[in-house]
């Protein structure tokens, strides 16, 4: 599968600066909107929009088991297998993060006609 990478920081000694552990930043890149994470365990892309009913994640807060936990019904998801951990068979919708030396970046999949 081959994705669109999108810049996030400038430099990965910087994301403390930009995020602090367990808060959110959102990101709009391609018509998807994205929410980003930093917990214990690193950092965390996901679609900023609840499998089961909508709601924004980004609204939620995340536990000690590195679960994102939606702020509606309160079903919760590995942030990094995107499984429910609470709630019905709901998947979260993950991204990739990719670390290098010059930034972050989060990848979107490509569509078959853009690869
Ligand atoms: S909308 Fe998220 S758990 Fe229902």
């Amino acid at each position: 599968m081959s994705y669109h990478w999108f810049k996030i920081f400038e430099k990965e000694k910087n994301e403390e600066d930009y995020l602090q552990q367990n808060t959110f930043i959102n990101f709009e890149f391609k018509s998807e909107k994205i929410c980003v994470t930093r917990t214990e365990k690193g950092l965390f892309a996901f679609g900023d929009r609840c499998p089961h009913n909508g709601a924004r994640l980004s609204q939620g807060f995340c536990t000690k088991k590195n679960e994102i936990v939606c702020p509606l019904h309160r079903y919760s998801f590995d942030l990094e297998t995107g499984k429910a951990t609470s709630g019905g068979a709901f998947a979260l919708k993950l991204y990739p993060v990719k670390i290098q030396e010059d930034g972050v970046y989060v990848g979107i999949a490509a569509k078959w006609w853009e690869s």
